[in-house]
């Protein structure tokens, strides 16, 4: 009983959007996560990796440590790569050795982005943008994983916690300038919390022995522009009573000038996780709920 009460699952990153999420789902009595933020592991120091994750003996090990600025990516491809696939590498090197499932995550932005049907696991990837590369790097550096290893792609996280469309929207709606979104990139915006439950469902199957695919994707449905997506968020704020809300005027990712380039369309097919018994969350329905959460709007009653 007492070693079962030890199990110890390891969650890499404590302050991102994700981490943050797992940290505040229960978790089963026996199995307990330990979250290493920048302030107790040294991603930098593969001696460190190593010996903490050793020492501590996980059943599991869940990476959510990432660099995830998408437009500084462009300009700091050295530190991207260290950290999107050199240090998943390396931790797949330690699972594998440690003989503990490894859930990794990835990206969207792993694809080109030029049709128009959502993407399967399966599909050819080309990314576009540094971040893109550095990611399918890191992918690529576990898909020959010898221990159970998942990569769980998502898209366009949103929440509480962190910097995300949500927040930012909600801050802009609070002024008076119009706020400016692209109706040419289409995605599957991700809340937050849903994904942490799936991950921390697949993280306990694993452990438990199930044997998953190596690719999943897990993404918010239906497929929406940023557009779109706003337009949805002032309709909440509207249907509770705001009265007062900026115009929402359509833009082109061109016309943002922005550095890293976006796939034009990279909605996830979320089927096969869905086949397998896990939830796809409808972004839609998350939305009210969260944003009075977060003191903005109200559920209707
Ligand atoms: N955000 C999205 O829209 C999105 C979409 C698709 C996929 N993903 C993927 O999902 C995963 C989680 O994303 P997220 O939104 O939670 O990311 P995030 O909010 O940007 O958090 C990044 C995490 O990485 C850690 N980290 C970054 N630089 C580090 C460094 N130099 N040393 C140590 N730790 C460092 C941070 O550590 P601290 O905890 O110490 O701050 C933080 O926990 C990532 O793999 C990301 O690529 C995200």
């Amino acid at each position: 009983m007492a070693e079962r009460l030890s199990r110890r699952i390891v969650i890499i990153g404590r302050n991102g959007q994700l981490a943050r999420e797992l940290a505040e789902l229960a978790w089963p009595d026996d199995l307990h996560p330990h979250f290493l933020g920048r302030g107790e592991i040294n991603l930098f120091d593969a001696d460190d990796i190593r010996a903490q994750l050793e020492s501590l003996r996980p059943v599991a090990i869940i990476n959510t440590a990432a660099y995830t600025a998408v437009d500084k990516a462009e300009t700091e491809r050295v530190l991207a790569t260290l950290l999107n696939a050199e240090v998943p590498a390396l931790l797949g090197q330690v699972t594998a050795r440690l003989r503990i499932p490894h859930l990794h995550l990835s990206t969207d932005y792993v694809f080109a982005g030029i049709r128009d049907s959502p993407y399967r696991e399966d599909d050819a990837v080309a990314p576009t943008s540094i971040y893109g590369q550095s990611k399918r790097a890191g992918e690529m550096a576990l898909l020959a994983a010898t221990t159970p290893t998942l990569i769980l792609r998502s898209a366009g996280l949103f929440g509480r916690h962190g910097h995300n469309m949500l927040k930012t929207v909600l801050t802009l709606a609070r002024g008076i300038q119009p706020i400016r979104m692209v109706t040419d990139q289409i995605s599957t915006p991700t809340p937050a919390a849903d994904l942490a439950v799936t991950l921390q469902e697949m993280a306990i199957d694993m452990i438990d022995g199930r044997a998953l695919p190596r690719i999943l994707h897990m993404a918010g449905q239906p497929a929406v522009s940023w557009y779109s997506f706003t337009a949805a968020i002032l309709g909440v704020l509207h249907e509770s009573g705001r009265t007062q809300l900026p115009d929402l005027l359509p833009a082109r990712l061109v016309d943002l000038g922005r550095p890293a380039p976006r796939p034009r369309y990279s909605a996830l097919d979320c089927s096969l996780a869905a086949s397998l018994g896990y939830t796809v969350p409808d972004w839609q329905a998350t939305l009210p709920g969260l944003m009075a959460q977060l003191g903005q709007g109200r559920i209707a009653a």
